[in-house]
């Protein structure tokens, strides 16, 4: 059994850390994370430790992006169990800063990304990218990463952060990992976690819906029909609200009716008091 990574709650301690790796050459992978790791998780921790001499995971349940107190609230929150599923990777530090070490006194600061934060998640969860993109850009500063580690399952997190690294000069490479899915398809999310059984048992449709739509679109079916169907379908299982089914561009995120370049479907829904996302290639 390996010895579990340890646990840096300040920033001098990160510090300390990582200049001498910095002093020595070595490249350093972070993954930042809220904690409640799945596998999903745990594969980009792997695919750190196979690019990058070092690897810090963050943990950090970041109040700014949570646009509700109740989510913020209920947001699970395991750490041992987490660093028990870290230890088989011997990363190097895993970084649970205090609240303090992220967001000091008078801390007065926000990144904001505009464009590709208008939309689906920016529009359902106002002031949430705000948060999200100023944690990120002070962890990427913070642990001084040469690279990123960011599941496509987020993936509008994911090009919001590679914009504002690319605006920032953050010296950094972001990579975007795939989604991993349980064996039924739904996405691994720390979210899952808050399901009953009864949504449990429903909540794969949503995935199980947008193949079945993708497919549809591959064959020539109008989106607009294929979209009404779908979602009347899912709110007729269960769902109680389908917040958005769209088709997006990757790159710009625009609104698109027929993937004529590389794109994506995206869809959010809520089930039993969970709000569940999900994103495949079309
Ligand atoms: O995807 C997440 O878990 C969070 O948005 C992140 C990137 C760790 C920032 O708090």
């Amino acid at each position: 059994m390996s010895a579990p990574a340890p646990i840096l709650r300040t920033l001098d301690e990160l510090r300390s850390a990582t200049r001498v790796w910095q002093r020595a050459g070595e490249t350093i992978g972070v993954v930042p994370t809220m904690g409640a790791l799945h596998d999903g998780h745990l594969s980009l921790v792997a695919a750190a430790k196979a690019a990058c001499d070092r690897v810090v995971v963050t943990i950090f349940v970041n109040p700014k992006q949570f646009n509700n107190p109740d989510d913020l609230q209920n947001y699970p929150r395991t750490e041992e169990e987490d660093a028990h599923k870290l230890a088989r990777f011997e990363v190097d530090a895993l970084y649970v800063p205090n609240a303090d070490q992220v967001y000091p006194d008078r801390f007065a600061t926000t990144v904001s990304v505009s464009g590709l934060t208008d939309v689906m998640e920016g529009a359902y969860r106002p002031g949430h990218f705000d948060g999200m993109a100023t944690v990120v850009t002070k962890l990427f500063l913070q642990t001084s990463a040469s690279d990123a580690f960011f599941g496509e399952k987020d993936f509008q997190q994911l090009q919001v952060v590679r914009r504002l690294a690319a605006d920032l000069d953050i010296p950094i490479t972001v990579h975007g990992c795939p989604t991993i899915r349980e064996i039924d398809g739904l996405a691994m999310s720390s979210r899952n976690l808050l399901l009953s059984d009864r949504a449990r048992v429903t909540a794969p449709l949503l995935h199980e819906a947008m193949e079945k739509l993708a497919e549809g679109v591959a064959a020539g079916h109008p989106f607009g029909e294929l979209q009404r169907a779908t979602i009347d379908r899912l709110e007729k299982s269960g769902f109680t609200k389908v917040e958005y089914l769209e088709i997006r561009a990757n790159d710009d995120l625009s609104l698109l009716d027929t993937p004529t370049r590389p794109a994506r479907l995206f869809a959010a829904a809520r089930l039993a008091g969970v709000r569940l996302i999900d994103n495949i290639a079309v």
